[in-house]
């Protein structure tokens, strides 16, 4: 079956393994199928929504499609653009703002998290946030969502607003209700430094992270230092769910071989962990060496990747305007 695939990434900075792992590695192999119309947006209006320094927020967006090339996403067969370039998106935010609950964004529990404490100083936009996600999934009427699993109460979220502005406006069908492509095992890369917290662009910790950008030492290194248990390797997925840093690492050997949890760990049962992390530093290396390298090559022509977003936000457009013009009709503008 075709799919229409739509993603999106904010451009807040190094890119990580997380973001790897748990999202771009899937838009990679989503994107080599012929059947499969993939769009992949740099969210910046998204990244707005917490302080960000012009001039920085400007060169994360060309390194963030820089990442998605260097990945393996080809510019020419896929649509990348940066969401600003596409009017249609505020514009639909605001009308389906009108059409979310207050009760549903109270309870997005990114926005608790991301608001902390002080809920009374986060910015509006954070709050109102998932109904942006919402926007730029169901202007493009995609089926499905490749997303990590921190992104899944959004994508029900835009299914309730798909489903509310239907029946509302009695247009049965005429937002698709998306599903999220979330990958089993790897859809939460942790901390490198707690197990229990997710890997974040946002910790403060540059060590609990491996970055995209990251060269083989700062690699070697990062693993080197990763927290362990005292144990040694897991003897079954069973010992996994109490030691959450074995768990994490062994995921990430996982989902770089394209192996199985299980299978990994029969193998590497009763090794200690030093040896484990030769090898894990080993495919890291390999993966992501290659991929900060075309980074690099990608960002010294800046004029090409502007080329590249001036044509994908053409066709966005394009798609996006003519959304926009039917939902204008529905509402009675
Ligand atoms: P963002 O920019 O925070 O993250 C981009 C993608 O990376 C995934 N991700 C992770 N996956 C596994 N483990 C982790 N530690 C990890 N950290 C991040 C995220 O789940 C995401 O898929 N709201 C979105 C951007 C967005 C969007 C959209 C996504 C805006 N509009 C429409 C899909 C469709 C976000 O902030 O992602």
């Amino acid at each position: 079956m075709s799919k229409k695939i739509f993603s999106g990434v904010q451009p807040t900075g190094n890119l990580h393994l997380g973001n790897y792992l748990g999202a771009i590695k899937n838009f990679v192999e989503l994107s080599k199928d012929k059947k499969n119309q993939c769009i992949f947006c740099v969210v910046d209006l998204h990244s707005i929504t917490t302080k960000q320094d012009p001039k920085k927020l400007r060169d994360n967006i060309y390194e963030t499609v820089a990442s998605f090339i260097a990945s393996g996403i080809d510019p020419k067969k896929n649509i990348i653009f940066n969401q600003s370039r596409v009017p249609a998106h505020s514009e639909a935010a605001w009308i389906l703002s009108c059409v979310a609950r207050m009760g549903w964004l109270n309870r997005m529990t990114q926005f608790k998290e991301k608001a902390g404490k002080d809920k009374e100083k986060a910015s509006v936009g954070l709050y109102s946030y998932p109904i942006l996600m919402a926007a730029d999934i169901l202007l493009y009427d995609a089926t499905h969502v490749p997303v990590g699993d921190d992104q899944k109460q959004h994508l029900e979220l835009s299914r309730d607003i798909a489903q509310k502005f239907n029946n509302e406006f009695k247009v049965e069908n005429f937002f698709k209700t998306p599903d999220p492509l979330i990958q089993k095992d790897f859809s939460r890369i942790m901390s490198l430094k707690d197990g229990l917290k997710k890997m974040s662009k946002s910790d403060s910790s540059d060590a609990s992270r491996i970055n995209l950008t990251d060269n083989k030492d700062q690699i070697i290194n990062k693993i080197k230092k990763a927290k362990t248990d005292t144990f040694p390797m897991p003897k079954d997925t069973e010992e996994l769910k109490s030691r959450p840093e074995a768990r994490n690492l062994i995921s990430i050997y996982s989902s770089l071989t394209n192996t199985k949890i299980d299978q990994n760990i029969e193998i590497l049962s009763g090794k200690n962990f030093s040896e484990f992390k030769e090898s894990l530093s080993q495919v890291l290396v390999d993966k992501i060496e290659p991929i900060t390298k075309e980074i690099k090559k990608l960002l010294n022509d800046r004029s090409y990747i502007e080329q590249i977003l001036d044509e994908g936000s053409k066709k966005a457009n394009e798609i996006a305007s003519k959304k926009i013009k039917e939902i204008h009709k529905i509402v009675g503008f």
